[in-house]
């Protein structure tokens, strides 16, 4: 299969030899004051069913597509599953409790589509519903805000089988289950996220093949970026139909891009990778089309676009959600269609498991480039970092994260200073829990996870929160 390298960026690959910094020091950390966000500000974690649920067949659920890719080891750096990942299914009890301890009360989780309804369409899985029904009554019941995001990447594997994204059929699929969704949970939730990061799931699970369900090429990729702007918009519209006082978003993952030098031909390759980082599916939401100007190839995006659906591809969400981890420098480059690819982070740069360099300034960069499509909110929905954590004596000393959720938050903290409407913040995540193609090794979370026992430790991180919003 043409496994192309490019976009690898948005997850690229682990990086061991660079200067981590020690916990001892300590350089421009800000103090963050809670106060200073306001009180409307939200505060919460962020989550994903695959990442965190297993019971992947417990129940009546049906398989999905990250199912399918993991069941097969060798797709799996550790060669881990998400057949188990956290437990959550089982825990979500004390987990939920747990977090309220914390004070962060605001918890984003998705719904697994394959568990509500297992062949994708039709027969609704009731047993599925009663887990969620019992996990937004027990969020509710300790005073935490669930917030419901409708696709994050787990794809019921019978559709896949269908075409999936690249199916024009995935617009109807995408809107039954969203009407599911809302008429059985919307009573309850008022927050809801429609897509997570479809520049991510387009380019990794169709382009490139990286991730599920593995497909790779431009046309699929064109296909799969036109049927999620389609459904971006219509999920919004159900949301917004069915749900009394909903307020209704969908996130993106975006970098803000600079070029390695002050060429032109430097200029143009950030330009290209902007475009396909941080332009392509908001644009056609506002009804300004594809960016076709910057990078040409996605003009062949046309063949898949019928007379009404630049209409159809508008919504005006009630909030944006950003998800940033790092910048992104770039140069020209021979990788196909782009032309540009992201250039490795000095060996100097302090830079996470992930191998992705900490950049705190460009979390204010990219909140800025965005405000400039005069989006009414914009809400972080994801930030954090992976970083080696080391258990001892029962405590995760993991005084680098807090040092990172400091300098970032100080930049987001910047950014409403000069008067953009950011009103919340998710940190990436809860629990350490089961991250793609990179298995259980990177550890992201507030709690730290024993995959052995499932027994939770508030890590520093999480302690720093939990004294951060504390009520008076
Ligand atoms: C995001 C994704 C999350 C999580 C995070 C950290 O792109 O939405 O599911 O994996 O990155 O890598």
């Amino acid at each position: 299969m043409l496994k192309l390298k490019f976009l690898r960026f948005l997850t690229s690959s682990s990086s061991t030899n660079q200067k981590s910094l020690p916990f001892d020091q300590k350089p421009d950390e800000p103090e963050i004051n809670v106060k200073d966000f306001g009180d409307g500000f939200k505060w919460g974690v962020a989550t994903a069913a695959y990442q965190i649920e297993g019971g992947w067949n417990s129940d009546g659920k049906g398989e999905s597509i990250w199912d399918r890719f993991t069941s097969n080891p060798g797709h799996v750096k550790d060669r881990t599953n998400g057949q188990e990942a956290t437990d959550f299914y089982n825990r979500y009890e004390d987990d939920l409790r747990l977090l309220k301890t914390l004070n962060l009360d605001n918890f984003r989780f998705s719904f697994s589509w394959s568990r509500l309804l297992p062949e994708g369409i039709g027969k609704v899985n009731e047993k599925g519903v009663d887990f969620y029904n019992k996990m937004i009554d027990t969020c509710l019941e300790l005073g935490i805000d669930p917030w419901a995001m409708l696709y994050h990447w787990d794809l019921p594997q019978k559709l896949e089988d269908k075409g999936g994204w690249c199916n024009r059929d995935i617009v109807d699929w995408f809107s039954d289950y969203t009407e599911l969704c809302t008429r059985r949970f919307g009573d309850r939730i008022q927050h809801w996220m429609v897509l997570n990061e479809p520049a991510s799931f387009t380019t990794l699970g169709y382009l490139s093949g990286m991730h599920a369900p593995q497909k790779a090429g431009l046309s699929k990729f064109l296909a799969s970026v036109h049927h999620a702007c389609l459904c971006q918009a219509e999920g919004g519209r159900i949301v917004r139909n069915n749900v009394k006082d909903s307020h209704v978003g969908t996130s993106f993952s975006c970098a803000h891009t600079e070029p390695q030098k002050n060429t032109l031909w430097h200029r143009k390759a950030s330009d290209r990778l902007d475009v396909m980082l941080n332009r392509l599916f908001i644009e056609p939401s506002l009804g300004m089309g594809y960016p076709y100007n910057e990078l040409p190839f996605i003009r062949k995006i046309d063949r898949f676009i019928l007379p009404d659906d630049p209409d159809k591809m508008k919504f005006d969400f009630d909030f944006i959600g950003l998800q940033n981890y790092f910048r992104v420098t770039s140069k020209p480059s021979l990788l196909p269609f782009v032309w540009a690819n992201r250039v490795k982070p000095a060996p100097t740069s302090e830079v996470t498991e992930m191998g992705w360099e900490v950049s705190p300034e460009g979390i204010y960069d990219i909140i800025r480039q965005f405000a400039k499509y005069n989006i009414k909110e914009i809400i972080v929905s994801e930030n954090g970092a992976a970083f080696k954590d080391h258990l001892v004596d029962g405590r995760v000393h993991d005084l680098q994260r807090i040092s990172y959720f400091k300098r970032y938050l100080h930049h987001i903290l910047r950014a409403k200073a000069e008067g953009i409407n950011v009103t919340g913040y998710f940190a990436w995540t809860y629990v350490d829990n089961f991250e793609w193609d990179e298995g259980i090794r990177p550890r992201f979370g507030l709690v730290y996870n024993d995959f052995k026992t499932q027994q939770r430790i508030v890590k520093d991180s999480g302690l720093w929160f939990q004294e951060l919003l504390k009520r008076e």
